[in-house]
């Protein structure tokens, strides 16, 4: 079977790791990868009861050669909203070089370059030119419980010298990138209780207290119009980038009403002002709120004052800012903001700093060399929004770097509807692991 029709069959799995009715497709996708891995002389699916399976398999009969840790995840996100897919998220199509469907960037197909360039090198040579230890999780974009307790717990198995991870994006179509710096995040939940149960809002509206306008106060107490967060301290240990940082940043190629209209879509961006896009996404922290649950929200219309609201939000994190203090300080903020009559709490669902990678590292250069060579342009380094809570963990737990090469273009819609992955971009990445593979 070819890595294409290898990636369909792998997109065909509703591997939704936040979803429990969606277990049983979960472990699937975990079984999937491992019989992938199988060329490989051992592997194994390590389980931990109540959280989803992780893969770990190894090829060490490279004596001298480095020993790379290679990551990726199986998991994705929930596809919603439906109605907004132009074919169904998990029944790949195929159009002008890009396959759709939910996880085809993020991160099956990624992760599935990985495992290809092993299985080709394997195939062609009978053996791989260096030691190879990969670890694919299901977990990643549900908070990663699994692997945070595994990888403390195995450092002597784990030890390499780098990890590898294909869960990033290019800068540009054509432009390759290593991603040197991830935020972090602190995710979690803003629960308000008013009163004791839903209230008709015209024998009560003026006297009875409303979580959903107490939540709306709480969200304008957290953040100001400027995109400014106004919790106290939170920007006590914010470490600005470095003046090459952002003299690299200013040189590349970018079209900021382009950005504005392709990628955002919006009439105009928001956030600090005074500070370049690459600042804002990449350099400070943010807060923003993903859904508000509570009161009426279906057809037509109901009179009613709700006795709860439930939001879901997270808040991005930068160097150095230190998760546990931010949670701190967020609970500390919402209580201060909770207007009187009303309860609220911050509920934190997971949390991961951000991290950094040292762009000097020989290895870094090994692959930017390797990324080079397959796309014919000098390769840029950049930072990325998003977080991988696990480059953190290997840095501090195995104080290994991670190599973030990533194929992902930003057009790909990521966490979106029609998701996509642009399939010469899966082909190259295979190149390009098996020529950086190689080269050690
Ligand atoms: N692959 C992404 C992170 C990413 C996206 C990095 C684009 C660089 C460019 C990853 O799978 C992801 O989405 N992670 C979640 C983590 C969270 C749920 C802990 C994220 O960033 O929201
Ligand atoms: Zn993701």
């Amino acid at each position: 079977m070819t890595p294409l029709n290898k990636l369909i069959e792998f997109l065909r799995i509703p591997s939704i790791s936040s979803d429990p009715t969606h277990a049983a497709d979960v472990r699937r996708a975990a079984e999937w990868v491992a019989a992938e891995l199988a060329v490989l002389p051992h592997v194994e699916v390590v389980e931990a009861p109540g959280r989803h399976p992780l893969v770990y398999a190894e090829s060490l009969a490279a004596p001298g050669k480095p020993t790379l840790l290679l990551y990726g995840h199986y998991d994705v996100q929930p596809p919603d909203p439906l109605e907004l897919w132009h074919s169904p998220p998990f029944e790949p199509v195929i159009k002008n070089d890009n396959i759709y469907a939910r996880g085809a960037c993020d991160d099956k197909g990624q992760t599935l370059i990985l495992l290809s360039a092993l299985r080709r090198l394997i195939e062609r040579d009978g053996r791989l030119p260096c030691n190879i230890k990969v670890l694919i999780e299901g977990e990643e974009e549900s908070g990663g419980e699994h692997i945070e307790a595994y990888v403390p717990t195995h450092t002597e198995k784990l030890a390499a010298d780098a990890a590898v991870i294909c869960d990033t994006e290019m800068f540009a179509p054509g432009l390759p990138a290593l991603c040197v710096g991830l935020r972090g995040i602190v995710y979690g939940e803003i629960h308000v209780q008013g009163p004791a149960q839903d209230l008709h809002s015209g024998v009560y509206g003026g006297v009875a207290p409303n979580p959903m306008m107490a939540m709306a106060e709480i969200f304008t107490a957290l953040k100001n119009r400027d995109g400014l967060i106004t919790i106290p301290g939170f920007y006590d240990a914010v470490r600005p980038p470095s003046p090459e940082e952002t003299r690299a940043w200013s040189s590349l190629p970018f079209d900021y009403e382009h950005y504005r209209k392709t990628e955002v879509g919006s009439s105009e961006l928001t956030g600090e002002p005074g500070l370049s896009v690459f600042d804002r996404t990449w350099a400070r922290p943010t807060f923003e709120v993903h859904g508000i649950r509570g009161g009426f929200i279906g057809e037509g219309a109901k009179t009613v004052i709700p006795a709860v609201a439930v939001a879901k939000v997270s808040f991005r994190l930068v160097p150095d800012q230190d998760p546990a203090t931010i949670v701190d300080q967020i609970k500390a903020a919402v209580l201060a903001a909770t207007p009187k009559g009303i309860t609220a709490e911050f509920k934190l669902l997971h949390a991961a700093p951000a991290s950094s990678v040292d762009p000097s590292h020989p290895l870094i250069a090994k692959a930017a060399t390797a990324l080079t060579q397959t796309f014919g342009r000098e390769t840029v380094y950049i930072r990325s929004g998003g977080s991988i809570p696990i480059v953190g963990l290997f840095q501090q737990a195995l104080g290994i770097p991670s190599i973030l090469m990533g194929f992902g273009l930003p057009d790909d819609g990521l966490h979106s509807p029609n998701e996509k992955f642009h399939l010469p971009n899966f082909h190259k990445g295979i190149d390009t692991v098996e020529t950086f593979l190689l080269s050690l």
